[in-house]
């Protein structure tokens, strides 16, 4: 068993002291804590301090792209490695901004899962064995909770219930947030998750990685409604990005066949801002209906795909049309970071609980 309710009777366990469950009470009880976190999923190293859920003190990231740039994409292999060497680094450096010490923090939160399987083990061991030296209260965070959470440290205001987008590398999920805690799946990609897809057409286009940025950067030049690529509007709630994703490469090996030569800075441009036109559609099409079925009245966008200008401006939009609330999360929130990480901790600690030292990492999504 992983968790345990500290509020349950017999809740001792060998991997804690009185001292740990001392301080994880007080913590419930009054609502008060410093948050050490640490979020090693895949490509950034990153490590941040929070009080009281909400108020970040520090948000460290060692970013990771100049090293896997010259692949194309992460090399999980030299992922997990650099992790174990910025690790240490970067949370002194979380600590110092904080202007804290270990002895200042009052738990320790780490995430556990999804990801790259080498990489969380990384920063889920580091986070163990700070608060087995220290004998803090310890909790795994789920990586798609993190992002959620994001948002409140942006919007002092929000909270649950609400709709989440959640629009990353490895997710393309639509949930209802009906509390801190409890996080319910409405729908999912059944193939490639949004930003997945920008990452291959951008690849495709010859942008590199990180395709993203790079491929909204060349839209920006383009005719949204140059190519009519198809729209994947079936499914009830879930998402498709397969299919849009192998219309668009398909028409770019037809136009460089025809062309017989590279195509131009325009028609490239035509052909990315096209496919962000779509991407973009469907999720807002998606959304649109989630709050029409659920009658929810407020929509958080959530994910690194959450930085995209045309999906958050067309996003509220949608939200204003149906009525309701729109919050995305600011630069650095966007993206992967620590900060987040502690927010969803914090409130999964309010409940009472907390998870033993023998909590293992998850490759897999449990959504
Ligand atoms: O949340 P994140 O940092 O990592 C995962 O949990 O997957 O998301 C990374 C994804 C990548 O696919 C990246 O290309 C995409 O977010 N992304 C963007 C933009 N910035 C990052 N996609 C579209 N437009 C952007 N501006
Ligand atoms: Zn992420």
């Amino acid at each position: 068993m992983h968790t345990m309710n500290i509020l349950s009777a017999n809740n001792a366990t060998s991997s804690y002291d009185a001292a740990a469950q001392a301080r994880l009470f007080r913590l419930v009880e009054s609502r008060r804590a410093t948050i050490l976190a640490i979020e090693t999923s895949c490509d950034e190293t990153a490590a941040a301090v929070v009080r009281d859920g909400r108020s970040v003190l520090s948000n460290a990231v060692y970013s990771q792209i100049p090293l896997h740039e010259r692949f194309g994409g992460v090399v999980p292999e030299l992922a997990s490695r650099n992790h174990v060497d910025q690790l240490g680094p970067t949370v002194q450096r979380a600590l110092s901004e904080a202007h804290l010490a270990l002895t200042d923090v009052d738990a320790i939160a780490a995430t556990s899962h999804p990801g790259l399987i080498g990489a969380l083990l990384t920063g889920l061991n580091y986070a163990k064995g700070l608060s087995l030296a220290l004998s803090l209260p310890f909790i795994g965070v789920d990586h798609i909770a993190g992002h959620i959470a994001a948002n409140y440290l942006d919007h002092p205001d929000l909270a649950p219930p609400f709709l989440a987008l959640v629009a990353s590398g490895g997710h393309s999920h639509i949930f209802h947030v009906a509390s801190y805690t409890d996080i319910r799946l409405l729908g999912r990609t059944r193939d490639d998750a949004v930003g997945e897809a920008f990452d291959k057409v951008a690849r495709a286009l010859g942008l590199g990685y990180p395709g993203g940025p790079k491929l909204e950067r060349l839209a920006l030049s383009g005719d949204p409604h140059a190519i009519g690529f198809p729209l994947s509007l079936q499914a009830g709630l879930d998402f498709s990005f397969s299919g849009l994703k192998t219309a668009v490469i398909n028409q770019l090996h037809t136009a460089q066949q025809r062309e017989k030569a590279p195509l131009s800075h325009a028609q490239l441009a035509d052909i990315a801002a096209s496919f962000q036109h779509c991407a973009v559609r469907q999720l807002c099409e998606k959304a649109r209906a989630a709050l029409k079925q659920t009658g929810l009245s407020t929509l958080v966008l959530a994910g690194g795909v959450s930085a995209n200008r045309t999906l958050t401006q067309q996003l509220l939009e949608t939200a204003q049309n149906e009525n309701a609330l729109f919050f995305s999360p600011s630069p650095p929130y966007t993206g992967d970071n620590a900060a987040m990480i502690a927010c969803a901790g914090y409130y999964s600690l309010l409940t009472g609980r907390r998870d033993c030292l023998d909590l293992n990492a998850e490759a897999r999504n449990r959504y």
